[in-house]
């Protein structure tokens, strides 16, 4: 057996125990920030008791265990923020007892969004909105531009960055949520290093968070995210909180607005898949109809050279999305790729299995990627459509209009089944496309269909076949 023992190593930054003293801490990288504690507090990551936790060591007290099947679930705990979008990327509403975290470049949107989540709750509890960010009347000036005048008088505003001040407020208030803009302006007179410091920061979300696992609420902070600040910055605090949003956006031409996605890159409350789709306009950020549309672009007539229609996975949703790819001489005989919204290393591979097998030379061309409307597409799905993308763009011979493709294409040249065939059918089927070129073995038993209600169903077994399929017998027979 173990000798137990009486001390401990925690990280003041993340609440890592070590049994001997180290310079840096293994868990979060920290240097200097391990200090003797009594070995009993319980700890991040360790928490057994569905009764919610202290961040701070009970001296004294001896450990305990209990049997897992007499611990709270914690079922029934969520609260619906009054923003569908935002609960199906939470995996169903805003976990009480839960800190999350919403990251994202400045003027993304974020205080927007806190001010919308504060106002839409679906909570008899209070609302506290804190800011360090902006004053009471600049926040009053957003809610009257977000029309909130009704819900206005729920929300509870404070302006500080003081944690003792917080703290304060917390306990006399007892939110049920708890609304924090931003990370970056908390600071701790108790916290001992400088104001501003990562580890401020750090020790002031950690105090919010224990507050809130103590009372039964729940956490939003914001974090700012800059290109260059992405690794110091908020990534520090990713794994102390149970969820991690990012915020994103891409100006669109083809929806009147600009384009927002919340995507989950950590959840401990769901699955990480679903993304909210906004657009923000003159009164804040609202949800979209139909995501389906959102990235086609309308078009009379036949398509241009490089352009093809794929449909994707987007969580539980399928998409249509318009991929556009161009291929020019790369100057001085390196080829390269720009493609921010389909992993380049996709692009690079995809674009490898078409030189092999089709036979095209695209290893001295540089391969530019778009994909219309600015969303990400992380999904395999994408890789067929991408591969007539490119196909086209180096050839100049369009795809036919009227078509929507989806395959996953392996090096080998094969198309190999995706998920959810059927409804990535239906959303094209119902987008009134009348051609679908997709994967010739399926993963679903009953996902086979040689037509798709009214529309023709292609199916191809490689990229060779897919090709062939378009160009000579196709449907609109490409030029
Ligand atoms: P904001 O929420 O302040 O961003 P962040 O907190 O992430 O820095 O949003 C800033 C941008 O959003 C700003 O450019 C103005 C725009 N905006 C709208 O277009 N409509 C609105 O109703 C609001 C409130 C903001
Ligand atoms: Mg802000």
């Amino acid at each position: 057996m173990k000798k137990q023992r009486a001390f401990v190593y925690r990280c003041s930054s993340c609440g890592h125990e070590e049994p001997k003293w180290l310079g840096r801490c293994p868990e979060c990288g920290e240097w200097n920030t391990l200090t003797e504690t009594a070995a009993s507090g319980p700890v991040p990551g360790a928490r057994i008791s569905g009764t919610g936790f202290s961040g701070k060591a009970a001296a004294g007290t001896p450990p305990q265990s209990l049997p897992l099947s007499s611990v709270d679930p914690q079922e029934g705990s969520r609260i619906e923020s009054g923003i569908p979008e935002l609960d199906r990327v939470l995996g169903g509403g805003i976990m009480k007892r839960s800190a999350i975290l919403v990251g994202g470049e400045p003027g993304i949107g974020k205080s927007t969004l806190l001010l919308q989540i504060a106002a839409a709750a679906r909570t008899r509890g209070r609302i506290l909105y804190i800011s360090g960010e902006e004053s009471a009347g600049q926040i009053r000036m957003r809610a009257d531009r977000l029309e909130l005048f009704a819900q206005a008088s729920r929300i509870e505003i404070a302006c500080s960055g003081r944690l003792e001040d917080i703290n304060t407020l917390l306990d006399s208030v007892k939110p049920v949520i708890v609304l924090v803009d931003s990370a970056q302006t908390l600071y701790s007179t108790e916290a001992g290093q400088g104001p501003g410091t990562l580890n401020q920061m750090k020790y002031c979300v950690w105090e919010l968070i224990s507050w809130v696992k103590e009372h039964d609420a729940a956490l939003f902070v914001v974090a700012h995210v800059t290109k260059e600040g992405l690794i110091a910055g908020p990534k520090t605090l990713e794994h102390l909180v149970d969820t991690v949003l990012y915020f994103e956006g891409a100006a669109s031409t083809i929806n009147d607005g600009e384009s927002r996605f919340l995507r989950a890159s950590k959840n401990r409350f769901g699955s990480v898949d679903e993304i909210g789709i906004f657009i923000m306009g003159e009164h804040g950020l609202s949800p979209v109809e139909d995501v389906s549309r959102l990235f086609l672009v309308r078009r009379e007539g036949e398509l241009p050279p490089g352009v093809a229609t794929a449909a994707v996975l987007e969580g539980s949703r399928s998409l249509l999305v318009e991929i556009q790819a161009l291929t020019v001489i790369a100057k001085g005989g390196i080829s390269r790729i720009f493609s921010d919204r389909i992993d380049s290393a996709r692009v690079s591979r995809v674009a490898a299995a078409l030189e092999k097998h089709l036979g095209i030379r695209l290893s001295d061309q540089d391969i530019y990627v778009n994909v219309a409307g600015g969303i990400r597409i992380a999904e395999v799905g994408v890789e067929l459509a991408l591969g007539c993308a490119i196909y086209s763009a180096r050839t100049g011979l369009a795809l036919p209009a009227g078509l929507v493709i989806a395959g996953e294409l392996s090096l080998t040249g094969e198309i190999r089944p995706v998920r959810r065939l059927t409804g990535r059918l239906r959303t094209a089927r119902g987008l009134g496309f009348t051609h679908f070129l997709g994967p010739l073995a399926s993963e679903g038993p009953a996902e086979t269909p040689e037509s798709f209600d009214g529309g023709t169903f292609i199916p191809v077994g490689t990229i060779g076949t897919a090709i062939r399929s378009l160009f000579k017998a196709g449907p609109e027979q490409g030029r």
